[in-house]
C-alpha cells in the first residue's frame, strides 16, 4: 500500500532520514514512536510531499504501486494520503467548510457537504462557532487537532497519517477523538505517530515501529509498548 526504499531526506545540510526502507499494509494501523528529534514528523511530511524536504536520488516512494516520489503535494492528496499536522495551521479569511468544498469540488454538492461536516463536528464535540471560524484562527491546541480529525473523516482517506493527534488534548477529548478514530480506521491504513500510549488503549495497532536517527530500528507487537514505557528508547 504504501512502500518506502531507501528513503533519505534532508532539510538544508542535515541528513534526517537515513536510507529507511518499509511496507505499511493496506488496512493495517502503525504506532510510529521515537524519541524527539528522531524523524517521525520529517517521515510524515515526506509522505505528504512537502516541498521543504529534500529527497535522495535513490529514494523511492510507492502507493498503491504506484512511484509517487516526485508528485506534489495536490496530486498525492488526490490519490488518498491525508496528513494530520503536528502543529495544524491557521488560514485567515476560509473556514473548514469553504476549505473542504473547494477539494471537494465536483465530488460532493455543497449542502451534503455541510450536513455531514454538522453531524461530525457534533460526534466530535466541535462548537458550531468554532466551526464557522475562520480555520484554526484563535483556536486551542485541543480545538485544532478536532479539526484535523474532521477534515480525515470528511475526504476519507486510504492512507491518513496523524501526527501527535493526541498532544495537548484533555482526556475528555481524547476519548471523543479516539472513539472516533476507532471506527475511522476500518479499510483504511493508518499511522499514529504519538508519544502517548494512552491513545493505544482506544485504538489497538497491528504494528508498532520505533523511529530512531532517522532509521526504523525496531518494530513488533503491543508489547514493544510496554517494554518502552518500562525501559525508554535508550535500552532498545
Ligand atoms: N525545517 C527544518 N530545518 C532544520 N532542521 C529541521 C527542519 N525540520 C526538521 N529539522 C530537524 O530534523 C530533526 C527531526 O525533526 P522531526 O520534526 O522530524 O522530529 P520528530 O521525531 O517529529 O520529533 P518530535 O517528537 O519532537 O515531534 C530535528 O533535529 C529537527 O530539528
Ligand atoms: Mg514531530
Amino acid at each position: 500500500m504504501l512502500e518506502v526504499t531507501n528513503l533519505s531526506v534532508s532539510v538544508g545540510r542535515k541528513l534526517i532520514l537515513q536510507n529507511l526502507s518499509y511496507i505499511f499494509e493496506q488496512n493495517k494501523t502503525y504506532v510510529l514512536m521515537g524519541p524527539n528529534g528522531s524523524g517521525k514528523s520529517t517521515f510524515a511530511q515526506t509522505i505528504m510531499g512537502h516541498p521543504q524536504y529534500e529527497i535522495d536520488t535513490y529514494s523511492r516512494i510507492f502507493f498503491n504501486k504506484e512511484n509517487i516520489t516526485s508528485y506534489p503535494v495536490e496530486k498525492r492528496a488526490t490519490s488518498g494520503i491525508f496528513l494530520s499536522l503536528q502543529t495544524p495551521l491557521s488560514l485567515g479569511g476560509i473556514t473548514v467548510f469553504q476549505l473542504l468544498r473547494v477539494v471537494l469540488k465536483g465530488k460532493k454538492d455543497a449542502l451534503s457537504l455541510k450536513r455531514e461536516i454538522m453531524k461530525l463536528a457534533k460526534r466530535l464535540n466541535i462548537s458550531q462557532e468554532v466551526l464557522n471560524r475562520s480555520l484554526n484562527q484563535g483556536a486551542s491546541g485541543g480545538e485544532k487537532k478536532k479539526m484535523e480529525v474532521l477534515q480525515a473523516g470528511i475526504l476519507k482517506p486510504k492512507l491518513a497519517i496523524f501526527d501527535e493527534v493526541d498532544t495537548g488534548v484533555d482526556i475528555d477529548a481524547l476519548k471523543t477523538i479516539s472513539s472516533y478514530l476507532r471506527h475511522f480506521k476500518k479499510n483504511k491504513t493508518i499511522i499514529f505517530i504519538t508519544h502517548n500510549s494512552r491513545i493505544l488503549d482506544y485504538i489497538q495497532p497491528d504494528k508498532v515501529l520505533i523511529l530512531k536517527n532517522g532509521l526504523i530500528i525496531k518494530d513488533g507487537d503491543a508489547d514493544l509498548l510496554s517494554f518502552i514505557e518500562k525501559k525508554g528508547f535508550d535500552k532498545l
